[in-house]
């Protein structure tokens, strides 16, 4: 039930794939001979430097996972030099996890339909440490996640014959679960009564989601968030100048892995328009499908100044905590570096579409 719920997306899952697909259908132009001794990972953003031009997305129920998820998440991040995006749905409170990232945690936002609320989650998140602010605006509807439909997966989580047989065959995480607790939103609405008080999943996504968001309501968070303010889920290039006008420091491009709208476009083929749009040097993070160091350089050369990672993340959490995620992020340290070896560049700002075999030789290829 839980892996159905990080592996799976909407619908068919046709646009998991297709993110997928987009990534494996860029080659890459290996080039050589070139002095590439050393090879340096860093990039720049917002006046800060990263070692490594991945951030760990944010994903919901990490805990669920692993027992306190995500402090293990904020603890790999810091330890990698680079950024974790704690979710809006957290079981953590936003000043631990700011801690644990030793100032590198940003927060995620659903905008709900209270602006007082979305007022009082921000300046709670300024105040925690928190350095940098995600507004997800794809979820105007929900993902049809049929996986969970059939596995009954809803929140609030409700307990059942078959939910209780599943558990039993994971004794291990059941006995974890079991000694930690089931991790419940932090940041609730009403102190919780209106997810607990919810009948169903649509009530409880009512109270949670609005359904009216435009960029007008999208700048009033500009006046509240002092740091680095990024949109989350464009994948429609004629948004992006939208963004930079609403005063928006960064964008991320993103369908939300497939999980949201079947059949939408993947990111990473409208990535080289937002770059077109949004000129040179504007900060565009990507992700939906990202799985290794190669996936990384390809975004890059296509645009992106950093990919965020979302499943694979989850996976390295749900296998061995903040370890596994240190050695996936150790893995897309080393194979950024051995990619960026083969292709001649010793930094990633070398990289761009130069690196790349045009569009049309992929759909001569197809
Ligand atoms: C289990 C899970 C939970 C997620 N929860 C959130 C969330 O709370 N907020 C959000 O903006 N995106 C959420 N996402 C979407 C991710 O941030 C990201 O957009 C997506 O996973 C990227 O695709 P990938 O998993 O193929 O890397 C979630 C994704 C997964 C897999």
């Amino acid at each position: 039930m839980l892996f159905d719920y990080v592996d799976g997306g909407a619908g068919g899952e046709l646009t998991v794939r297709e993110n997928r697909r987009a990534i494996e259908a860029v080659r890459l132009l290996a080039s050589a001979p070139h002095d590439v001794s050393t090879c340096d990972t860093k990039v720049s953003l917002f006046g800060q430097t990263l070692s490594l031009p991945v951030i760990i997305g944010p994903t919901g129920l990490a805990s669920a996972s692993w027992p306190r998820g995500e402090l293990e998440f904020a603890g790999a991040a810091a330890r990698a030099g680079t950024r974790y995006v704690m979710p809006n749905a957290a079981s953590i409170a936003p000043g631990e996890v700011a801690r644990a990232a030793e100032g590198n945690a940003w927060f995620q936002l659903y905008p709900p339909p209270d602006r007082e609320l979305a007022r009082k989650w921000v300046a709670q998140a300024q105040d925690a440490g928190i350095s940098g602010l995600e507004v997800t605006v794809d979820v105007a509807a929900p993902g049809q996640r049929l996986r969970d439909a059939r596995n009954g997966f809803v929140m609030p989580f409700r307990w059942g014959p078959k939910k209780a047989f599943d558990c039993a065959l994971r004794p291990v995480w059941a006995m974890k679960m079991l000694y930690h607790g089931q991790p419940t939103p932090y940041l609730e609405i009403d102190g919780g009564k209106a997810a607990s008080a919810a009948a169903n999943q649509s009530e409880n996504r009512r109270h949670r989601f609005t359904r009216a968001l435009s960029w007008d309501l999208l700048k009033l968070l500009r006046d509240e968030w002092r740091g680095p303010l990024l949109v989350k889920g464009l994948v429609d290039p004629s948004q992006a100048l939208h963004a930079v006008e609403a005063g928006y420091d960064g964008i991320v491009v993103s369908n939300h892995g497939g999980r949201q709208l079947d059949g939408a476009v993947s990111s990473m083929e409208v990535l080289p328009e937002f770059r077109a749009a949004v000129g040179a040097g504007f900060p565009l993070l990507v992700d939906g499908g990202f799985q290794s160091g190669v996936d990384v350089v390809k975004a890059i050369a296509s645009g992106a100044t950093a990919v965020q990672i979302g499943r694979v993340g989850v996976f390295a959490l749900a296998t061995a905590g903040g370890q596994g995620v240190d050695h996936l992020l150790g893995l897309f340290r080393a194979e950024i570096e051995n990619t960026m070896a083969l292709c001649g560049v010793t930094r990633l700002d070398q990289l761009g579409p130069h690196c790349i075999r045009p569009q049309s030789w992929r759909s001569f290829e197809c």
